[in-house]
């Protein structure tokens, strides 16, 4: 089935203090990705990337709350009304979101939030960007990262400081994600050994894990390696 690879922009405006506009944001998106997934099933590779909330000059007391996101559309997506995938997509993608918003109504500024397609990402652009990509003259400094994944053991390398999640899927071990963004949960790990060769916790594990941090649970997604570790997934 023949697929296009889609980017949206998505405002979300959040009532919150300062301190509580991340947290509160990457709530309402998780809560959106979910209801999305379940929307969308034939949908793929759904990936959210957060930007950092900034105060909304006209409204005091909102944050502006981007997002891009970037999934992969199946050409036989439907829904009611709409004449082709993309249509289906837009559709899918404002009915849910306005669903988010309303179910959260507490939490957001209803007015000012919104959802678009802003482009469709060829397979061409990545191309390109590939053959752009600066050629490495010096090799990196590798660390040994070891896996616990469906009953096997993975014993694998990957550059220093390279994110966790990317170094591993790059070496095949199939560590699984879907928003890489630490709103979804789904690239869980518990940290066996090393975890002081890794990032500090981020506010989104916090959000995401609560009491789990304490017994070695992380985002994978969210963690850079510095030295050895081992967990599993
Ligand atoms: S992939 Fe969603 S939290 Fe890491």
């Amino acid at each position: 089935m023949p697929e296009t690879k889609y980017g949206s922009r998505i405002y979300l405006g959040v009532l919150a203090e300062a301190d509580a506009a991340g947290p509160t944001a990457v709530r309402v998106y998780q809560d959106f990705l979910g209801r999305l997934r379940r929307a969308a099933p034939g949908v793929k590779e759904l990936r959210l990337e957060l930007e950092e909330p900034a105060p909304r000059k006209e409204t005091p007391g909102v944050y502006e709350c981007w997002a891009t996101l970037k999934a992969v559309v199946p050409h036989d997506l439907t829904r009611d009304g709409a004449g082709n995938h993309r249509d289906a997509w837009r559709a899918i993608l404002r009915d849910t979101f306005q669903a988010t918003c309303q179910l959260n109504h507490e939490l957001v500024h209803h007015t000012s939030s919104r959802v678009e397609i802003t482009r469709e990402v060829f397979p061409f652009e990545e191309e390109a960007r590939a053959e752009a990509a600066p050629v490495e003259e010096t090799p990196k400094e590798m660390i040994r990262v070891k896996v616990l994944l469906g009953g096997q053991v993975y014993d694998v390398e990957i550059p220093k400081d390279e994110n966790l999640l990317d170094g591993v899927n790059a070496k095949g071990v199939d560590v699984k994600w879907d928003c890489k963004s630490g709103v979804c949960d789904t690239c869980q790990i518990r940290v066996l050994k090393g975890m002081e060769n890794l990032s500090p916790v981020n506010d989104r594990e916090r959000e995401m894990l609560g009491d789990k941090i304490n017994q070695g649970y992380r985002l994978c997604c969210q963690v850079t390696a510095h030295g050895p570790c081992e967990f599993e997934h």
